[in-house]
């Protein structure tokens, strides 16, 4: 599915290959990694990663990670009709939990667009997979995505040692109380 959502500022398209040079930029910006574990120099893996989980999550539910841009009638003199924000989204983790992802382009930080994204993504996911929990995992230092995600509709229900990143503290947010054995498996992939 190609069809663009609309929210009140931005036009969000599925994520496809076509993106990639637009999120290589953005993951090739070190202020991107400021409040993530990891460099520039992990742009091309992590641009894939986003491509094939998008496309991944799409196929199989018909609902995968957005690329966002700036409305028409949202532009202003210092970002343009028509500039790249940034991507999010859920993708499938698995056939009862959806994670979240957000990333915005520092251009556009700082006006709301994460915020808008997460609840764009949050209420695709609880319209048509009334069912399945909405997750996120985030590492403390990313507190304005942790922000965005609680404003969302998302709530804390465990922080504690990163798994993935060692000497790092983690978040999971998520929109309803995950079973034990959910739990259990976000904690040992935050
Ligand atoms: C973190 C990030 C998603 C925030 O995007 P944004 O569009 O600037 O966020 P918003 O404008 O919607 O702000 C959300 C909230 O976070 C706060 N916030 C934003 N950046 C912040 C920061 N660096 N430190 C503390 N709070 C911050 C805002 O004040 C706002 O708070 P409020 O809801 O109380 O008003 C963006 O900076 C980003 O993509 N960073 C790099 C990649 C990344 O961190 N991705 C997330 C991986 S989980």
């Amino acid at each position: 599915m190609t069809t663009p959502t609309f929210t009140s500022s931005l036009r969000l398209e599925p994520l496809l290959p076509r993106h990639r040079a637009l999120l290589l930029t953005m993951f090739e910006d070190q202020r991107v990694w400021t409040y993530l574990d990891g460099s520039p120099a992990d742009a091309e893996k992590t641009t894939t990663r986003f491509i094939d989980a998008a496309e991944l999550s799409r196929c199989a539910t018909g609902l995968g990670i957005w690329t966002a841009f700036l409305r028409a009638d949202s532009a202003d003199g210092r970002l343009p009709s028509g500039t790249f924000v940034g991507i999010g989204g859920v993708r499938t983790l698995s056939a009862d939990l959806w994670n979240l992802g957000l990333s915005i382009a520092p251009a556009a930080w700082g006006r709301g667009y994460a915020t808008e994204l997460a609840t764009a993504a949050v209420n695709a996911a609880q319209v048509s997979f009334p069912n399945r929990t909405v997750t996120a995992r985030t590492l403390a230092k990313n507190a304005g995505s942790e922000r965005a995600l609680i404003s969302a509709g998302l709530r804390v229900v465990w922080r504690g040692p990163s798994a993935a990143h060692p000497g790092e503290e983690a978040r999971i947010l998520t929109d309803r109380q995950p079973r034990g054995s959910e739990l259990e498996w976000l904690i040992h992939s935050s």
